[in-house]
């Protein structure tokens, strides 16, 4: 994979540099960060209910993307050797620096750089080479989540207790669930940075869906300057595509990098609570067809659309009105319709297009004619 010429978010590329342009378009996106896109609109739902559960909680989305490997492997105990260092696994803007491989390269960091926080969400987009299908892409999100405890006063048992009860209420919230062993279980799991370290798991439309990791424990403190001795903490990351895949029942992860105006119009900053559920649209090209005419007066649009409909069905998307013009001296008026033709399961020739086109031209003709002449 060839460099880009100077530097990927402040960082410069060397020998080691792995990024393919299709990822390297995703860096700056800021899905996250757009309140009508469905990873934007799961990512407010998270942080509402955590600003409600504890109002002392700070979130975080605005880190770049590149970090470094200290910051993403070694302080989190990841060992030298494991595979996801590997660049086979992870891509490397150069040997220090990766694009984030989880939201867990910033515990430390946000433990160190801010004393005082004692609970806090960060949120942002994360790159692994992977797979790819309807629900595995190189690019995804997480939203990470860390809470600190006085170990005076907090024992490592009520530590864990909080941590299980935050996150079933969290899963209740975004699911509509009821909290109980047969909604929601949660199962042994291991990551290096935590300990103990678990998976919740939630019954949801009729399976068991993975929904995040999480642990407890103070292997990591260490590393962001805190002293074990007195503190305990939780720690979990929530992959977001899964969750707003399922809320929204949007069929194809890869849908949430669409700039195709047919995905982004169907949320709205309410989609949530309003339960909206995407409108699977087709994925072949379309084919236009304008018609341009003058008007008589009496001429109704839906007349036009009407006919467009009968001739062509649900293959017909759409018809605009793109020009609507009145001669000054004449005064009479023309009227430009563009129709959009696309067929759901597959891609429409232009001429059996047209071929359809001259029908509705030949119906629309006498209906002209036969207005003008009245
Ligand atoms: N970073 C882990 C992952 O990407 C999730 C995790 C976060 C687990 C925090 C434990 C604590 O899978």
């Amino acid at each position: 994979v060839l460099a880009p010429p100077g530097e990927l978010l402040g960082v410069s590329p060397d020998e080691k540099y792995n990024v393919p342009a299709g990822v390297r378009e995703k860096l700056g996106k800021d899905l996250l960060l757009n309140p009508k896109h469905p990873l934007g609109i799961l990512w407010k739902t998270v942080q509402d209910y955590f600003a409600e559960q504890d109002p002392n909680c700070k979130f975080f989305d605005t880190e770049k993307p590149v970090v470094n490997t200290v910051d993403c492997f070694d302080k989190l105990r990841v060992p030298p050797d494991h595979p996801s260092r590997s660049p086979s696994d992870t891509y490397y803007v150069n040997k220090d620096y990766v694009l984030r491989t989880h939201t867990s390269a910033h515990q430390c960091q946000f433990l160190s750089q801010y004393p005082e926080i004692t609970s806090f969400l960060c949120a942002g987009d994360v790159y692994r080479r992977d797979e790819i299908d309807a629900s595995h892409y190189p690019a995804f999100h997480q939203c990470e989540g860390v809470r600190l405890f006085d170990a005076e006063k907090v024992s490592r048992e009520e530590v864990l207790e909080d941590l299980k009860k935050t996150l079933e209420g969290l899963a209740a919230h975004l699911f509509q669930l009821k909290t109980g062993e047969d909604t929601m279980r949660w199962l042994d799991e291991y990551f290096p940075f935590t300990e103990p370290s678990l998976e919740l798991e939630i019954f949801y439309q009729d399976d068991w869906m993975e929904v995040l990791g999480c642990g407890a424990g103070a292997l990591v403190l260490r590393n962001a300057g805190l002293d074990p001795a007195k503190v305990h903490g939780w720690a979990f990351g929530l992959g977001l595509e899964r969750l707003a895949m399922v809320l929204f029942g949007i069929p194809d992860i890869r849908l949430f990098w669409s700039d195709d105006s047919r995905f982004s119009e169907q949320f709205v900053p309410e989609s949530f609570a309003q339960k909206t559920k995407f409108k699977p649209f087709s994925k072949y090209p379309p084919v236009l067809k304008d018609i341009s005419m003058w008007i008589p007066e009496e001429f109704a649009d839906n007349d036009l659309f009407e006919m467009i409909r009968d001739e062509g069905g649900d293959q017909v998307e759409k018809v605009d009105l793109m020009d609507d013009f009145t001669h000054p001296k004449t005064g009479r008026r023309s009227k430009m319709f563009r129709v959009t033709w696309r067929d759901m399961s597959r891609t429409l020739t232009n001429e059996e297009v047209n071929a359809k086109h001259e029908t509705v031209l030949e119906r629309l003709l006498p209906a002209l004619v036969m207005l003008k002449s009245q």
